[in-house]
């Protein structure tokens, strides 16, 4: 970018020869009165004019090179001349004109010299900020905590366009996810003059989340109080997640290991368990009562080992045998499941579309399919309609599975697909994530979304068989 301080200082150096033409002039026309008028006038203050066009002519040391033509000049008055009617001029009238042209000259030097320090100074700040704004995104907040000034970057990654910014706090990118008392330290750390500095996890407008790396500067008055805050930051989003990724892969694997060891004594003493249990029950002849209490503890096992059996595919996902899927008798005979349940027995679900087979371990797309709906039948209480719409194109089919129940917040959105994230009283919280984890896997995409007039859709997308992209 073009920098036109720099052009302006440049003109400044050069000298510009109207004023000094003028100033030449000038100064002939007063030498020549000088000798012209009778001596002991004090015409040789009249050299401050042409002093004052030099010293603008060029840079500020020219006003001395003025005082030291005019100075020459001045003197020469004072020389006794051989013309009888040249008489030389008073001394004390040359003595005050040298006074008033030089005080002339050192004002304006000191004050030429001053304003050229203060627009380098203001030259150099303007470089800074245009450095910053550049790399960092800015904001100045009042003492209330009021926006008064966003940069570029800051509404490019906010989302947010200026206007709706200035005049609101920063809470309008709270994503929620720092504790109260993290904002309060934050607070009281620049509200005593001191430096913050911290990572802090934003939402921009559309909902996306951003991390920035922050230091806030509090800028203090005359008393030692903030009067403006200033906030620099930096984006970290891609860091973030890959530590994320990263913590994640570490705990999957601890969790792994101990999935190990609970497979091993958890599962096959329940089995035990289950099995002498159906033994002793096949034996009973006396109260039902008592048959019914066995029946009790033999589903608790069940649902025991059904969460055993989660935290094992969620932790130890098995090798894929791929093969392709019909979706669409896959389905039925997962709402034929669903529905062996009671609770379930009157949901309607209505699926849409023309389906294409896909690659996947049908065992697995299984698990997925089952807890979506499972999820769905679940927030709608066993009433009313699922609608599953199937639509395909060459390479992809995409499944979106609509419930109409109380729908979801922006929260607990973000959070359902954390390992043992759960609202429900009974819920182990690993219904989504192992449907991300085998969708993944998979190399497709699981995605929530609230539905227009209420409810959730959960978006998957899995790929067709490569024999059909062909086709
Ligand atoms: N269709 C839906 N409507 C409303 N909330 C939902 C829906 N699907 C999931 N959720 C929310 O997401 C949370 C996590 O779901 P997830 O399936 O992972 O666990 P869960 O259903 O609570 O327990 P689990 O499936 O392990 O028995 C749920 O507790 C619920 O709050
Ligand atoms: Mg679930």
């Amino acid at each position: 970018m073009s920098k036109p301080d720099d052009l302006l200082t440049i003109e400044a150096k050069r000298p510009r020869f109207g004023p000094l033409t003028i100033a030449s002039i000038l100064t002939v026309v007063i030498f020549a009165l000088d000798f012209e008028i009778r001596p002991g006038t004090g015409l040789g203050a009249l050299y401050v004019v042409p002093v004052l066009l030099v010293s603008y002519a060029g840079p500020p040391y020219y006003a001395f090179y003025g005082a030291w033509v005019s100075s020459l000049l001045i003197a020469v008055r004072l020389l006794p001349y051989p013309l009888a009617e040249l008489q030389p001029a008073v001394p004390i009238n040359r003595f005050t004109a040298l006074v008033v042209v030089w005080t002339t000259a050192t004002i304006v030097y000191r004050l030429r010299q001053t304003a050229t320090e203060r627009s380098a100074i203001a030259r150099d700040l303007a470089d800074m900020k245009y450095a910053l704004d550049q790399s960092a995104i800015v904001a100045t907040t009042n003492t209330k905590g009021t926006i008064t000034f966003v940069n570029d970057k800051f509404c490019e990654i906010s989302k947010y366009p200026r206007e709706e910014l200035l005049g609101q706090d920063h809470r309008l990118l709270n994503s929620g996810f720092h504790p109260k008392e993290f904002m309060r330290d934050l607070w009281v750390t620049i509200a005593n003059g001191r430096i913050w500095r911290g990572e802090i996890r934003n939402r921009a407008k559309d909902g996306a989340i951003y991390w920035v790396d922050t230091t806030i500067v509090p800028f203090l008055d005359d008393l030692g109080k903030p009067y403006q805050y200033m906030a620099i930051r930096y984006e970290i989003t891609d860091r973030k997640r890959s530590e994320e990724l990263l913590r994640e892969q570490a705990a999957l694997a601890r969790l792994g290991e101990m999935a190990a060891v609970v497979a091993h004594e958890v599962k096959n003493p329940i089995a035990g368990i289950r099995g002498a249990l159906q033994v002793i029950v096949s034996r009973m002849t006396g109260d039902p009562r008592d048959r019914s209490v066995i029946g009790d503890i033999i589903a608790r096992l069940d649902a025991l080992n059904g969460i055993v059996q989660d935290l094992l595919v969620y932790a130890r996902p098995r090798q894929l045998k791929r093969e392709p899927v019909d979706l669409r008798s896959l389905i039925t005979s997962i709402i034929g499941l669903l529905r062996r349940d009671p609770t379930f027995a009157a949901m309607q679900v209505d699926v849409s579309g023309e389906p294409q087979p896909v690659s996947a371990d049908p065992e697995q797309l299984r698990l997925v399919l089952q807890n979506v709906l499972m999820n769905a039948a679940q927030a709608m209480g066993g009433q009313g309609a699922i609608e599953i719409a199937l639509s395909c194109e060459p390479g992809t089919c995409r499944i979106d599975i609509r419930d109409h129940g109380p729908g979801m917040t922006p929260e607990v959105i973000e959070k359902a697909f954390d390992a043992f994230f759960t609202t429900k009283h009974r819920g182990t919280g690993l219904g989504l994530p192992i449907a991300r984890r085998v969708v993944e896997a998979h190399g497709g995409h699981i995605g929530i979304r609230p539905a227009l007039g209420g409810g959730t859709v959960v978006a998957i997308e899995f790929g067709t068989p490569p024999a059909l992209l062909r086709a």
